[in-house]
């Protein structure tokens, strides 16, 4: 059984990626279990070189911090493959349609309004099937966001399979049962996400704890003025329970039932995501001035991925009559 999954570079780690996804990534892990930083996948918007190269190592520092093992799983930052995944990201690409690409979501989002569309924005989910199948994950474990793209690597897995031979394992995305999508707390119409810069709405992993504190005091509730967990009629309140239920492994009813206004749930979201991510901030911290060890864990993780990646890779250009 592999577990695989990965996250994007392009802005610093939030609470919604830690709790969505890295940190269930950390819980169980185990030596046939993968996890990496996507630097290519950064490249799909305006990107700037040395931040990218900073973004890269603090990500795969934070990967450690969370606890995730390299010694047992594999830990490696994608571009350190380029050299396999651009030639599978053909061989998918080949085998998915435009149309498929171009009713991604995400795409439409990310694109909709910009002058300048890079060509890998609308490609970028045939990469991430390229990470997902060039592996044989079995498992992925993602935020709700990623549902489509998971979609898409079944597809693209089914269809190579099905056409030329039997290669690849057909993947299952897995959600968490709380947190699976984390709202931006400035809007809780929308999910916290990565941006270039501070955004009142997004607790980063390496926010102080003042900071944490502050932009949950300031977190938009409703006008209804009770504590119960209702995400269609108070978005805002349920998404400070789902916060709190994450943190403290309860549900989010439960949740609700240990406070009695919006003061006191915001004194208890706060203290909750304070004591969460304290420890992995630290760690990231003593990480970040450790840069032999971060440069260790990567050739290393390189060298395991790339060696465990080739045999399926050979198998899919022979299939495909280019061997
Ligand atoms: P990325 O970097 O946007 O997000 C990393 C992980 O965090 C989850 N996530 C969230 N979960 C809950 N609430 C939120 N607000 C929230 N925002 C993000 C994401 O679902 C994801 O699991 N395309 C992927 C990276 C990728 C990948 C892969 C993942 C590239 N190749 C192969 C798995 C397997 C992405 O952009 O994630």
């Amino acid at each position: 059984m592999t577990l695989l999954s990965g996250i994007q570079p392009t802005g610093a780690i939030h609470l919604g990626n830690y709790l969505g996804a890295v940190r269930r990534w950390a819980t169980a892990h185990g030596r046939d279990d993968m996890f990496f930083v996507v630097d290519l996948h950064a490249m799909t918007v305006p990107h700037h070189p040395g931040r990218l190269r900073a973004r890269t190592r603090e990500q795969l520092a934070v990967l450690l911090a969370a606890g995730i093992d390299p010694d047992v799983a594999c830990v490696f930052v994608q571009s350190d493959l380029v050299d396999q995944l651009g030639a599978l990201t053909w061989l998918l690409e080949s085998t998915c349609t435009f149309g498929e690409a171009n009713r991604m979501t995400q795409f439409k989002e990310k694109s909709e309004g910009q002058a300048s569309v890079r060509l890998s924005l609308l490609t970028y989910p045939v990469l991430m099937a390229a990470d997902i199948l060039l592996h044989g994950a079995d498992e992925v474990p993602v935020g709700e966001d990623q549902t489509q793209h998971l979609e898409l690597a079944r597809t693209l897995a089914r269809r190579f399979n099905n056409t030329y031979g039997e290669v690849f394992t057909v993947p299952r995305g897995v959600l968490p049962q709380v947190a699976a999508r984390v709202r931006d707390l400035a809007d809780p119409t929308r999910k916290m996400a990565k941006s270039s810069g501070d955004s009142p709405g997004t607790i980063y992993l390496l926010d102080p704890p003042d900071t944490v504190r502050r932009k949950i005091q300031r977190a938009v509730t409703d006008t209804v003025g009770e504590v119960r967990y209702d995400p269609e009629r108070q978005p805002g309140v349920a998404n400070l329970l789902e916060i709190l239920a994450a943190c403290t492994g309860v549900s989010p009813y439960t949740a609700a039932g240990t406070v009695d206004s919006y003061a006191a749930l915001k004194a208890a979201v706060a203290d909750a995501v304070v004591e969460t991510l304290r420890p992995v901030r630290e760690r990231t911290v003593e990480l970040l001035d450790d840069p032999a060890e971060l440069d260790r864990v990567r050739r290393a993780g390189a060298e395991r991925a790339r060696r465990r990646a080739q045999p399926r890779l050979d198998a899919a250009l022979e299939v495909v009559g280019l061997r």
